[in-house]
């Protein structure tokens, strides 16, 4: 039997669980996927440890993005976000992914919204905000960073090719001219609150939001009173784990199964 499971800490509400366990059962896979709440002290044990059972694969999720990032061999897009969300062990050492990235990309395409020549704002500074930034100058945007610290916004432009770091208080401005908006702040998480004045959002904006509880958050929700087109953070949820389950297993995902697995869950 083939083990992969997700580690962070805290991990018990992880959505990875049944999102995967449905697409091994639907594609007959002899397979599990558990949770491992590790200790932040002894993160690096954990990670050896898990190689050493011969575990097949992890999803990282926070706090251990970083820590992952340090352990494995590191592909070229978790090298430029400087993070790892997937591991794979293989023959040759533990390699590292980054389908945060690659989610949202996915998550991106699978609602025609082209990012090639757009003006992205994402808004946020930390780890999903690189994550989403690097992704969205991929795919050939123009990202534009604004952060309430605005220190933060432009160290993460400097990083991001062609990418200018603002204030807040710029964003309304920067809505006005922009094409996506991505919320990378925690503000929404399991509150009515977003980050996004509601008078800057017009239609020709696509709103894409990292936060998924609750599915529908402030932010998406002014976003679509204003005739915006809207992208949930399930999707990213969903097309990181599309992607983690296709490297790991070379099978294509059932991706309609674990949608709903995942929003079952939710
Ligand atoms: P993650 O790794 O999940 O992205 P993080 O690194 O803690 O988490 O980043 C959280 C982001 O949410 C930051 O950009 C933070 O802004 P600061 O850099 O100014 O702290 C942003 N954030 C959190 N609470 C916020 C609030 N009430 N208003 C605006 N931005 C907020």
């Amino acid at each position: 039997m083939d083990v992969y499971g997700i580690i962070g800490n805290p991990v018990e509400h992880s959505l990875s669980p049944p999102m995967h366990q449905a697409a091994f059962r639907e594609r007959e896979l002899d397979a599990e996927f558990v949770t491992f709440e590790a200790d932040p002290d002894r993160i690096e044990e954990a990670f050896r440890g898990a190689e050493a059972l011969g575990i097949d694969g992890l999803t990282v999720t926070l706090p251990f993005k970083h820590d992952a990032f340090e352990f494995v061999e590191p592909d070229d897009r978790a090298r430029r976000v400087g993070a790892v969300n997937t591991i794979d062990f293989t023959e040759d050492g533990p390699v590292g992914y980054n389908y945060d990235l690659s989610g949202t990309l996915r998550a991106f395409e699978h609602h025609d919204v082209d990012l090639e020549g757009a003006d992205a704002v994402v808004v946020g500074a930390g780890g999903a905000a690189r994550a989403i930034a690097f992704g969205f100058e991929e795919a050939g945007a123009t990202v534009s960073i604004a952060n309430r610290t605005v220190e933060k916004a432009h160290d993460l432009a400097d990083d991001v090719p062609g990418a200018s770091g603002h204030g807040l208080d710029e964003l309304p401005d920067l809505m006005a001219d922009a094409d996506v908006v991505a919320n990378a702040t925690s503000v929404g998480l399991e509150s009515d609150e977003s980050v996004a004045p509601a008078d800057a959002w017009h239609e020709d904006l696509t709103a894409f939001d990292a936060v998924y509880k609750p599915l529908e958050t402030r932010f998406l929700k002014d976003a679509q009173a204003a005739g915006a087109q809207t992208i949930g953070g399930a999707w990213m949820l969903l097309f990181q784990g599309v992607e983690a389950f296709e490297m790991w297993t070379g099978e294509d995902a059932p991706v309609e199964t674990m949608n709903e697995a995942l929003r079952e869950h939710l």
